[in-house]
């Protein structure tokens, strides 16, 4: 038995995690485990309410759980950055989820913009840190509001932080893929400080996995060859801000948002599972918007909980709904609502 927090948040986000519940609980049932849901109303409607982001107690509560199902954050009435800064970044740091996994990997059937790229050409992973970097909120401003004015935003890399990332990332590529190759993703003609550290230890680390192939490459290169070449990526590593803007870019390699994944993990601790577009607030209440993304994080919830089998499965059928049935991936567009979306993952299951 499973003990699963639900934040189903603002936006499309309720609609996308009631379709990967439903998912999920189609997998319980052929695989014979049990899930114990607790919803949580944490979002822009409960801050608009209450003044509350993360109350500490809930924040305490959600430590018991073994995983953390979210939809999405992000309220058209609420200032940007308060509820990304109190609520989002706040579980990431506070819960210590310091590895953000993020898939990119193009299903059979599902269009992407690369011309002539095709499914065994779009299929990687990127692991980015997630605790440290530009996201840790070090700086501020001096002499704010005159002509004076300084502000800082500064990347904070520790050893620590930085070396347990890399491991994660040279573990992931040794246990969970074939061609076994990582790329650090980096920008060492310039960021001379941070991306040292970073080089220095990804080929200290490496020495302890001679069977990972290891590659360094810039990040704008990267951006470059997202689009060209993609085939040449098997696991990307790389900080919290890069990780940040590479990944969208993969997300819309892959076929767009409607598909795109993301995990929060802290290994052996509870962690949290998303998907990676945001709250769409358009399409709110619609039932239009493509569910398989939250789908797609419910399986990855099911494999970081050890039930590989169920995880697979669940991907299988993304996968076969995607051939099969629907027209496009794009809100509105699928042919389906998103409920029938869900109904015929849950059917193929
Ligand atoms: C993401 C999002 C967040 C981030 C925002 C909403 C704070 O863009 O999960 O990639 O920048 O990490
Ligand atoms: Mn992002």
């Amino acid at each position: 038995m499973y003990k699963i927090a639900v934040i189903p948040g603002d936006g499309t986000g309720p609609e996308q995690v009631r379709e990967g519940l439903k998912v999920l609980n189609a997998a319980a049932e052929k695989f014979k485990f049990r899930l114990e849901t607790v919803h949580y109303d944490l979002g822009g409607e409960r801050y608009l309410r209450t003044g509350e982001i993360l109350p500490e107690s809930v924040l305490h509560e959600l430590k018991l759980f073994d995983a953390i199902f979210l939809g999405a954050i992000g309220h058209p009435d609420v200032a940007p950055g308060i509820l990304e800064k109190g609520l989002l970044l706040q579980l990431r740091f506070q819960l210590d989820l310091y590895i953000n996994l993020r898939p990119v990997k193009l299903y059979p059937g599902v269009s992407t913009p690369l011309k002539n790229k095709k499914p065994e050409d779009i299929d990687f992973v990127v692991v980015r840190e997630n605790t440290e970097g530009l996201y840790a909120g070090s700086g501020g401003f001096l002499r704010k509001g005159t002509p004076y004015e300084v502000a800082l935003q500064e990347s904070v890399n520790t050893r620590f932080g930085v070396e347990r990332c890399l491991r994660y990332a040279f573990e992931y590529c040794r246990s969970k893929r074939e061609r076994k190759k990582l790329t650090l993703c980096g920008k060492t003609n310039v960021l001379t400080y941070a991306f040292d550290l970073w080089q220095r230890a990804f080929y200290e680390v490496a020495k302890e996995y001679p069977d990972v192939q290891t590659d360094y490459a810039h990040v704008d290169a990267i951006c470059m060859w997202m689009v060209k070449n993609p085939e040449w990526f098997d696991v990307i590593v790389t900080d919290n801000m890069f990780g940040d803007i590479i990944t969208d870019l993969g997300a819309m390699i892959q076929g767009g948002m409607g598909i795109a994944a993301g995990a929060n993990l802290h290994p052996g601790q509870v962690s949290m599972f998303e998907p990676i577009g945001g709250s769409a607030p358009k399409y709110t209440g619609q039932n239009v918007i493509n569910p398989l993304a939250a789908i797609g994080a419910a399986a990855m919830m099911l494999d970081f909980l050890g039930e590989t089998k169920a995880a697979k499965s669940i991907e299988n059928a993304v996968a076969s709904v995607c051939r099969d049935k629907l027209k496009s991936l794009n809100a509105g567009e699928m042919g389906y609502s998103t409920g029938e979306v869900g109904d015929l993952v849950a059917e193929s299951l």
